[in-house]
């Protein structure tokens, strides 16, 4: 491929999993793709693919390159290069490469790995002399990014002109009348109607943001199914294959989501070798990668709370010390009856099906309060409804529920926290008494539920007026005279008692 007409629009470099079905993704839609790896193997099986599914009247749209000098030479002006590659110390290396082949500065090269955002806004200003360093976080797995992902693209928005119209191409896609997903996942027929799952986000950094945000919910989305079956299973002893029922009949109303759906499949899967449930035989110590944890950094930072976020990297974490949790097994003492086995089955699936929506609708109003808090520190314009919306089809956390959020957004695109719009509200006060009788239940049981619990004490908190914070600052007025504010006297009026002296005098502190 070395003649101009030729010339491919666009090279992704990494060709793992995430980055072949990109690149499918793309020569799917009709753009000549030049791609490279360091692994030929997986140069070959993704050229190897795309032959397999192309249709032979087809002329083939990737193109292999041997080096990073080669794909420059093969793309079009201004270059447009997609990085597929473990977010770090990689994404460093191949950006000194294609400074050493000659890339020029109007070219542009898009971060899609899960990048820290922190990191992000660093290479912008590093390598904005050799070229336009674009980021664009991807969601939605092997899958998605062959068929349809969701796309946060932020950077430079000179860049984003020449990436938008592929990536409206390839990103997943909405019914605008319905707000459902369109899916197809047929190779060469791509979905071309709808609403594209992708907006421009904002300034560097903030899609990875976003992207980091929307991996911290889906932390929180995962470990609160994770409760249910623990609930159902432990407490009311039923079968896994009767929870993947419970989880399938949920997916029909108001907890519709890809997370349900899988789940539920997951459970019903039996184990090739013994016959059990799969999920019977699968170790419970939880992997991660980092972006719940910095999700959860995030917030502490900032001072937003999200302990349902924060709770469920806390659950995957002492998941890991499974030795430890043996040894306490036999040490410490719960609850001698086992209270959820008098429940009536139906209705306690009721109350959990409740508290399932009032812990997700706090665990997304925690990461969409979050993403305002940071955009106001950072200075983005973060348009929450285009949010929602891009996360309505394609990503991991796709959920009919997102619709909601997109209208509460609509309405009040300054909203401070998702408890304020009336839909969720509403619903929460409705239902707020099923969610705390599956809380009780769970500690009189001796079953832990983190994320549902700790999402109750989030929406009390909420709705308190008056918190115990007034005897924290007189503790922290007495040890370290770190004075308080009168409810009497204006704000930021300082005062500070003399604890040490039997008359305790009050003084104004300037
Ligand atoms: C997605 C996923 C994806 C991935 C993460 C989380 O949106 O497609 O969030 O980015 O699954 O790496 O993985 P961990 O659970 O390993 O942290």
């Amino acid at each position: 491929m070395n003649n101009h007409t030729q010339l491919a629009q666009i090279g992704v470099i990494g060709l793992g999993v995430m980055g072949k079905n990109l690149a499918l993704n793309i020569a799917d839609n009709n753009y000549k793709v030049a791609v490279f790896d360091l692994d030929n193997q997986k140069v070959s099986a993704a050229l190897a693919q795309e032959q397999l599914e192309r249709p032979q009247s087809k002329p083939a749209r990737m193109h292999a390159c041997n080096n990073l000098s080669e794909m420059l030479a093969n793309l079009t002006s201004p270059r447009v290069i997609v990085l597929s590659i473990p977010a770090g110390a990689p994404v460093d290396g191949v950006c000194q490469g294609l400074i050493e082949a000659g890339i020029e500065q109007q070219d542009i090269v898009v971060d899609t790995g899960n990048s820290l955002w922190t990191d992000t806004v660093e290479r912008e200003k590093q390598y904005k002399n050799n070229f336009k360093f674009f980021s664009s976080a991807v969601s939605g797995g092997e899958v998605g990014a062959r068929f349809g992902p969701s796309l946060m693209p932020s950077g430079d928005a000179s860049a984003w002109e020449f990436v938008a119209p592929i990536w409206q191409a390839i990103a997943a896609k909405v019914d605008p009348e319905t707000g459902l997903p369109i899916e197809r996942f047929e190779p060469g027929n791509p979905v071309t109607e709808g609403e594209p799952c992708t907006t421009y986000i904002g300034p560097a950094g903030s899609g990875h943001y976003v992207k980091m945000v929307h991996n911290g919910i889906e932390y929180a989305d995962m470990q609160l199914i994770c409760e249910a079956y623990q609930l159902l299973h432990d407490g009311l002893g039923m079968s896994a294959y009767d929870i993947g029922n419970v989880f399938k009949q949920w997916n029909q109303g108001s907890l519709n989501s890809y997370l349900m759906g899988i789940s539920a499949e997951v459970l019903q899967q039996a184990d090739p070798m013994t016959g059990k449930p799969l999920v019977e035989m699968i170790l419970d110590k939880a992997g991660q990668k980092g972006t719940g944890l910095w999700t959860a950094v995030s917030s502490l930072q900032i001072g937003c709370p999200a302990p349902t976020i924060a709770e469920a990297v806390y659950a995957r974490a002492v998941s890991t010390q499974k030795s430890l949790r043996k040894q306490l097994q036999h040490k410490l003492l719960g609850p001698s009856e086992a209270p959820l086995a008098e429940h009536d089955k139906a209705s306690f699936i009721a109350q959990l099906e409740d508290a399932l929506y009032c812990a997700k609708v706090c665990s997304y109003a925690q990461g969409f309060q979050l993403m305002a808090m940071t955009a106001k520190e950072q200075g983005w314009s973060l348009n929450f409804a285009e949010i929602a919306k891009i996360w309505r089809a394609g990503c991991i956390i796709r959920a009919t529920f997102l619709q909601s959020i997109t209208e509460a957004y609509q309405q009040d695109a300054d909203i401070a926290n998702l408890l304020m719009a009336d839909s969720f509200s509403q619903s929460l006060s409705l239902k707020q008494g099923n969610w705390r009788k599956t809380v009780a239940a769970s500690i009189l049981s001796g079953i832990a539920i983190p994320c549902i619990s700790s999402a109750v004490a989030y929406y009390d908190s909420y709705r308190s007026e008056t918190l115990p914070a007034n005897l924290l600052q007189g503790q922290r007025d007495f040890f370290g005279a770190h004075t308080f504010e009168r409810i009497d006297k204006p704000a930021g009026e300082k005062y500070h008692v003399d604890w040490s002296h039997l008359q305790r005098a009050l003084t104004k502190v300037n």
